[in-house]
């Protein structure tokens, strides 16, 4: 039966409106990222979190929690007589995510890995130390590359000095540098070079712990300046220092306002891409943000839950005089995490509008994140972004994955796990947050990289062709290259965090049908980027490809 031409019309119209309102709602999307629920329960809930460069994700919390919500393999159980809650846990404290295949592993992690730190070695090893009771002088190592079938090994004092709260970063000559921890106002490395190896006295510590005994200096903001020595931000100032001769080389003025940034206060800082021409870089740029106010931890103790800091600091460290350079947020955050996206753009995600960290301390969930574009125009660079339904409170953690997903797990502000008659539910959910550019939209105007294959070793300053698809026109000026370190996240902040912007991007040229080469260049040296694995993006419209690992040395 033939369709009536009026029916035919009203139909047209109708469809016409559907596509309207589809076209609209995925412009919604596109404009402000899509949230997708990948787990509803991890076993563990995720404090700690570690991107391996085989595209899976450590995930840990505490031996002391009790039961957790997944149990060993095979029946078996950690008998542990210093354990303060379970001497005998068939429950597993850590688990591996395959974030390809969407399944979670549990792992068997044998003393106390609360509040510790952690990188990746050269190698892609992860090397994570310190923690609590009887976990606070061991270092741990997690061999990447087994097949799937690794587990923790444990090295009992493998540290000198106790480490809880301290920061790690890798170092360009291969060892990781561990600095500070609650009442440790000292450094320390890892591997140990010998019996003569100690600990370095660090006074900055202690001149930046709050007299009130409240800290605000734990897990100190640290990041490898291009020229080797340390940039480190406690509580509300900075300096640069030369570990080897352990001096200090510059001190930066305060942060303006002066509150205090760290742990417990739990702002998070990063470091700002470093554009990389012609094997230097012009403006290292630290970028730190929100926290809870001076006094706000005291006062939360008292039931008094002041509202979070809406202020970020930006500080060219490379300047002669560098001075803070001071923003305000859409929206106000303590906890929040702020993670570098492929294209260049940071991420602030998680956290509270209220209370700071510790337990029972955070109130006012911040359920949208932000993104913030460090090149536009001062008034254009905050972009709120859709809303996740799960409060990410104390003890939550965000980590970018290869394909330019951002996973986001964990929030416990508990002593033990509570998933009923509290205000912020132990919560066990791993969500993924896709930025618009992976919106499927843009899919046509995507690269695909085709060469080098993955896990390509590439030495310092050599040549790298990247070969890659874009289906639509491409803009070859809006092409570059980017590369990205896996990070270590805890307490609102990612140890080792580091974006370079290749030299090379504008060589991108034609070389076939919807093919296209550009020339990079591999950063020149260990201080610009320390010999490791990194992801490396093709970039187009920023919009970026999926990443390939690439092992730089
Ligand atoms: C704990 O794990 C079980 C499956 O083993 C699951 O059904 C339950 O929802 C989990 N609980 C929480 C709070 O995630
Ligand atoms: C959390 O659970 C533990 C038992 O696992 C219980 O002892 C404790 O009182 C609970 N805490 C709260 C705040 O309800």
């Amino acid at each position: 039966m033939a369709t009536s031409p009026s029916h035919s019309a009203s139909f047209t119209i109708l469809s016409s409106i559907i596509l309207y309102i589809f076209l609209s709602t995925s412009t919604a999307r596109a404009a402000g990222g899509r949230w997708t629920l990948l787990q509803k329960s991890t076993g563990v809930s995720a404090m700690h979190m570690q991107l391996l460069p085989n595209d899976r994700v450590i995930i840990f919390d505490r031996t002391d929690t009790g039961a957790s919500n997944i149990s060993l393999p095979n029946g078996k159980c950690r008998l542990d007589p210093r354990d303060t809650v379970l001497k005998k846990d068939c429950t597993a404290h850590s688990v591996e995510y395959d974030v390809v295949a969407n399944k979670i592993r549990p792992l068997m992690v044998l003393t106390d890995v609360w509040c510790s730190s952690g990188s990746l070695m050269p190698d892609g090893r992860l090397v994570q130390t310190g923690g609590f009771n009887d976990g606070d002088h061991v270092v741990r190592v997690y061999d990447t590359f087994c097949n799937g079938v690794c587990d923790w090994k444990e090295i009992q004092l493998g540290l000198i000095n106790r480490r809880w709260y301290a920061t790690n970063h890798l170092l360009p000559d291969g060892r990781q540098i561990v600095i500070g921890g609650r009442r440790q106002f000292n450094y320390e490395f890892y591997p140990k070079s010998g019996n003569s190896d100690k600990a370095y006295n660090m006074p900055f510590l202690a001149q930046t712990n709050d007299p009130n005994n409240v800290e605000n200096n734990l897990y100190p903001f640290v990041f490898l300046n291009t020229d080797g020595y340390l940039f480190i931000f406690a509580n509300n100032r900075a300096i640069l220092l030369d570990y080897m001769k352990n001096r200090v080389v510059k001190t930066f003025p305060e942060i303006v306002g002066g509150e205090p940034r760290n742990y417990p206060s739990s702002g998070s800082a990063v470091l700002l891409p470093l554009h990389i021409v012609k094997g230097n870089v012009a403006v290292v740029e630290v970028m730190i943000c929100g926290g809870a106010p001076k006094g706000g931890y005291v006062n939360a103790m008292n039931g008094k839950f002041e509202g979070a800091l809406s202020s970020c600091g930006r500080i060219r460290i490379s300047d002669p005089e560098p001075k803070w350079f001071m923003e305000t947020m859409p929206l106000n955050r303590v906890m929040g995490d702020m993670k570098l996206l492929p294209n260049g753009d940071v991420l602030i995600i998680n956290g509270a509008a209220s209370g700071t960290a510790g337990w029972e301390l955070g109130r006012n969930p911040v359920l949208r994140p932000v993104i913030y574009h460090p090149n536009k125009a001062v008034n254009a660079r905050f972009e709120v972004q859709n809303p996740s339904t799960v409060p990410r409170m104390y003890h939550s953690t965000a980590s970018l994955v290869r394909d330019g997903r951002v996973l986001v797990g964990g929030s416990n502000p508990h002593i033990y796990y509570n998933f009923t008659k509290v205000l912020f539910p132990t919560e066990l959910r791993l969500e993924a947050f896709s930025p618009s550019y992976l919106d499927p939209t843009l899919a046509g105007s995507r690269p695909k990289i085709i060469l080098p294959a993955t896990h390509t070793s590439i030495g310092y300053g050599k040549n790298i062709v990247v070969r890659f698809t874009v289906q639509n026109k491409v803009i070859l000026n809006l092409i570059s290259v980017t590369m990205v370190s896996p990070s270590f996240t805890t307490h609102a902040y990612s140890m080792n965090q580091r974006l370079l912007v290749l030299d090379g991007g504008n060589t991108a040229k034609s070389v076939g049908k919807s093919t296209y080469e550009v020339n990079a260049v591999a950063p020149p040296s260990g201080n610009i980027a320390p010999a490791a694995n990194y992801m490396l993006f093709v970039v187009h419209q920023d919009i970026p490809s999926e990443g390939i690992w690439v092992n730089i040395h």
